[in-house]
């Protein structure tokens, strides 16, 4: 992988994590909450059997969607970032429906093999030449990281509310 489309990757990345701390920090917020009922162990339930399998679901409906992209345009981020919006949002939910924290070592060795799949051939020519996609990028990151703040606005204000109520 190139520079180039190695920035769009550790930017996405970044995404991610923020998006991840985020979460976390909010599901802190609940249990200050709900003191009463103690932390799910998340990791020790997790099934990597399942959750690998769950990626492949993401997977495949990635590979699909990627089969309408002409593979002249894998290199051109404006062709499939909602396709790959989605595969990552994807591979959230369902490691979050089994209880699997994300993201993790497995999700991301899982999804690096994607790219190694379809954006090994991209050269550093072809990605200079795509048109710029970085402000839909940034707000297709930015989405995510702003739901999580309304959430936890909403989480706090609630509480507050309650506390007034009471
Ligand atoms: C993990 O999931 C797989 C497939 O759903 C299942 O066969 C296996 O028994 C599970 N393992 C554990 C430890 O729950
Ligand atoms: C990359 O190039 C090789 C050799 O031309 C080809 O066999 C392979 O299918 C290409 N892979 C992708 C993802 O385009
Ligand atoms: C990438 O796709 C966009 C939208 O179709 C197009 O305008 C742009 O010219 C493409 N860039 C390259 C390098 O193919």
């Amino acid at each position: 992988m190139d520079t180039n489309a190695l920035a769009v990757f550790k930017l996405l990345v970044v995404g991610i994590l923020v998006n991840s701390w985020m979460t976390r920090g909010l599901s802190a917020t609940e249990n200050i909450n709900v003191e009463s009922i103690p932390r799910r162990p998340s990791v020790a339930l997790c099934n990597e059997t399942q959750l690998l399998w769950e990626m492949e679901v993401c997977g495949e409906e990635f590979k699909r969607k990627m089969d309408h992209v002409d593979p002249q345009n894998w290199c051109n981020l404006t062709h499939f970032i909602s396709e790959y919006h989605l595969f990552s949002l994807c591979t959230e939910t369902n490691a979050g429906r089994i209880n699997c924290y994300w993201p993790n070592p497995l999700v991301e060795s899982y999804i690096i093999r994607i790219h190694k799949h379809f954006f090994s051939n991209c050269t550093l020519e072809r990605v200079i030449l795509v048109d710029p996609p970085d402000d839909t990028l940034t707000i297709l990151i930015l989405i995510p990281v702003f739901l999580t703040l309304a959430m936890i606005a909403l989480v706090v204000w609630c509480s507050k509310r309650s506390d007034i109520l009471a």
